[in-house]
């Protein structure tokens, strides 16, 4: 096969647990979007870790069921918490339960929901704009602010985590309002590394690249050919794994990761830096190729 990941062992995704069972024995967890996708697969490995997860999205019947499910595995505690996080007066009351329920504020958050489409920009309306930025930026604001708060009143310290996305840093066409509104999340993070530090808060973010789950990609890859070129673009020749994430968000979010602060980690399998790099086209070059490349070049005599 041509693609690396089936050839060597050591580029293979590993889904088990890194990290010593009981890491997270006696931690309460706070996660945005934890019914579905990547945020339902780092509830998972946290809980197996033995926390006490809480999990914030719109939808009570998804929430009720991937707890049910998550918690009859692991045998610790998850908690369904109904909310949309782009009001701000729900997440309030989601705050008021999970300290009800957990018995305190929690040491971990994981702002992982999210809301993106692909459109071509001339398509976007003013509402389409405002949903994404008021999901994206303005609900994880909502819940880093009242948490926040809180913690700060309460003196009690906490790791905060955001999942962001590759195109944050430089942008993307067709998903301009992702593209801005993750890219102000990176700098909330930043800012709040430095400003919250001394409040016992640390703030990193994680900016996946693909990973397949059905709610970005049903809105991202509608006809499913993203996937393969995203695969071939990917120097390690496969997508991310969902266990993957959910390990690193686990290491970084327990206290072995504590001098981590204000950092954003690319995790992508250096697929961004092969689609941005100048000649990463000549990575299709055969022996060949490269011989008459290097006789016509040491042939060169001048400028
Ligand atoms: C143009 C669109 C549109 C489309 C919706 N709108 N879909 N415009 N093209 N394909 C417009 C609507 O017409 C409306 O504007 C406005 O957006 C709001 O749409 P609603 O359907 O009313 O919103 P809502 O029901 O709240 O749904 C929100 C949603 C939906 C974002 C549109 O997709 C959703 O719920 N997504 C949640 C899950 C998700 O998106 N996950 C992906 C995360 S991926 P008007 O003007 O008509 O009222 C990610 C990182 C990328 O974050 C990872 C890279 C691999």
């Amino acid at each position: 096969s041509s693609n690396p990941s089936d050839k060597y062992d050591n580029l293979k995704a590993v889904k088990t647990p890194m990290l010593p069972p009981d890491t997270y024995k006696g931690k309460k967890v706070f996660v945005t979007g934890g019914g579905t996708g990547l945020g339902k697969a780092m509830t998972r490995m946290l809980s197996q870790l033995g926390a006490e997860v809480a999990i914030v999205s719109r939808s009570p019947d998804v929430l009720k069921s991937t707890s049910e499910e998550i918690s009859a595995e692991t045998g610790n505690p998850v908690h369904p918490i109904p909310a949309n996080i782009r009001d701000p007066d729900a997440v309030k009351s989601s705050v008021d339960q999970f300290v009800e329920i957990c018995g305190g504020l929690p040491d971990v958050v994981i702002n992982n929901a999210a809301a993106n489409f692909i459109s071509p920009s001339e398509r976007l309306s003013p509402n389409a704009w405002k949903t994404i930025v008021d999901v994206v930026l303005n609900g994880t604001m909502y819940t880093t602010l009242e948490i926040g708060k809180r913690l700060v009143e309460q003196q009690k310290g906490a790791n905060f985590l955001t999942i962001s996305t590759t195109y944050a840093a430089l942008g993307s066409p067709f998903v301009t309002p992702s593209a801005a509104a993750k890219s102000g999340l990176e700098n909330v993070t930043r800012s709040l590394a430095v400003e919250w530090g001394r409040h016992g808060m640390r703030f990193n973010c994680i900016a996946p690249g693909g990973i397949y789950t059905k709610g970005a990609f049903s809105r991202l890859d509608p006809t499913g050919q993203f996937q393969d070129k995203l695969t071939e673009s990917t120097p390690t020749g496969r997508m991310g794994d969902q266990e993957e994430i959910a390990n690193l968000a686990c290491y970084l979010c327990s206290d072995y990761a504590s001098w981590f602060n204000g950092e954003i980690f690319m995790f992508d399998g250096g697929q961004t830096l092969q689609a941005s790099g100048m000649f990463s086209g000549y990575l299709e070059l055969s022996k060949d190729q490269w011989d008459l490349a290097e006789s016509l070049i040491r042939g060169t005599k001048g400028s």
